[in-house]
């Protein structure tokens, strides 16, 4: 398997923090997107790495030979993930990416498992804060994979300035948003459960917050048996996201500041980056298309995540 890491969507948010970290990790990945113009500012931040350019739904098989591992961060994933994760697979590539929608993170595993099982590769998708963080805690959190007959996954945060991605994304995503109940996979707005409020550790604190699923639901459901899996996320950062008027988040060289655990994008960085580590190093399960915390070691990588990024704080009463 070769070493050479590819980050497709380079330009974004996202990609650069991905970038900025898989570099202080001592890597030299590929930059890689669309447009030469858009990549303009990562590649004059990291002059020497490798680029390339190409639409992800042409040539990217060709586009993609020496990769050894595709790290995704262009979204929607709709539109980016179904092409990008095949063409790894038939490149002979890992695949990663960040995605929080569902239908993107559900079609991945659906159509690439048996392709990625005989290619000997992984297909990781929502590798990232909404996703990951919630399938890794729970997974840790459970003795030896052992049943849940009830999970509430509450995200709290105090606010949230979406990317222009994050926007379009949000328009893309049009699929209903799936939770578990029953033990299955059932569509939300079937019986969406009442705003509550919870209880959040300080600075968050007691907050309101209404039922909004992601991607962790599907990564979940891959390989862990839930009774009911109910989402909630504070209301406070649904105002800003409604709100065109407020402002996208700081550029990529806040990064410091912002690797503090308390920013979504920031943090995600570090959680693909792990990914990307663990596939090299051959610290990954079987092939196929997998939740993040079926493809990785789940205490492990927090324990990672926490030696590696000093201000994120983990609690576990596993
Ligand atoms: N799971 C999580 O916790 C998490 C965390 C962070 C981000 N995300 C997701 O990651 C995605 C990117 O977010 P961001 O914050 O980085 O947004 P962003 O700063 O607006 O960047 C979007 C990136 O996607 C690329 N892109 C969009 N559509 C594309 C297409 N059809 N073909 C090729 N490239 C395309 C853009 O390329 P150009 O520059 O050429 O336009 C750009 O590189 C969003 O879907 C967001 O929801 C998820």
């Amino acid at each position: 398997m070769p070493s050479l890491v590819l980050v497709y969507g380079a330009s974004g948010h996202t990609g650069r923090f991905v970038v900025d970290e898989l570099v202080r990790r001592g890597l030299a990945p590929v930059v890689a997107g669309r447009s030469v113009e858009r990549l303009q500012d990562v590649v004059r931040a990291h002059p020497t790495l490798p680029r390339r350019v190409f639409d992800a739904d042409l040539d990217a098989a060709q586009a993609l030979g020496g990769v050894g591992v595709v790290v995704n961060c262009a979204g929607p994933f709709l539109d980016t993930a179904p092409a990008l994760a095949r063409a790894a697979v038939q490149a002979g590539a890992h695949y990663l990416d960040v995605s929080a929608e569902q239908a993107s993170v559900r079609d991945l595993y659906r159509d690439l498992d048996a392709p990625a099982r005989e290619a000997g590769v992984a297909v990781v998708p929502a590798m990232g804060f909404y996703g990951a963080v919630a399938d890794l805690l729970l997974t840790a959190a459970l003795p030896d994979g052992a049943a849940a007959e009830e999970v509430d996954v509450a995200i709290g945060l105090d606010r949230w300035w979406p990317t222009p991605g994050t926007r379009t994304t949000g328009a893309r995503n049009t699929a209903p948003r799936v939770v578990i109940r029953g033990g299955e996979v059932v569509r939300l707005d079937e019986a969406p459960p009442a705003p509550r409020t919870w209880e959040f550790p300080p600075p968050i604190g007691t907050a309101e917050v209404v039922a909004v699923p992601f991607s962790d639901v599907v990564a979940v459901a891959r390989h862990l048996t839930v009774g009911e899996l109910r989402s909630w996320l504070s209301t406070a950062p649904l105002a800003d996201l409604r709100d065109p008027a407020t402002p996208a988040p700081e550029a990529t060289d806040e990064r410091r500041a912002l690797l503090t655990g308390r920013d979504i994008y920031a943090v995600t960085a570090p959680i693909v980056a792990e990914g990307v580590v663990r596939l090299l190093d051959g610290r990954h399960a079987v092939p196929g298309a997998l939740a993040p915390a079926q493809a990785f070691d789940a205490r492990s990588v927090l324990d990672d995540l926490v030696a590696g990024t000093p201000d994120l704080a983990l609690t576990l009463d596993a």
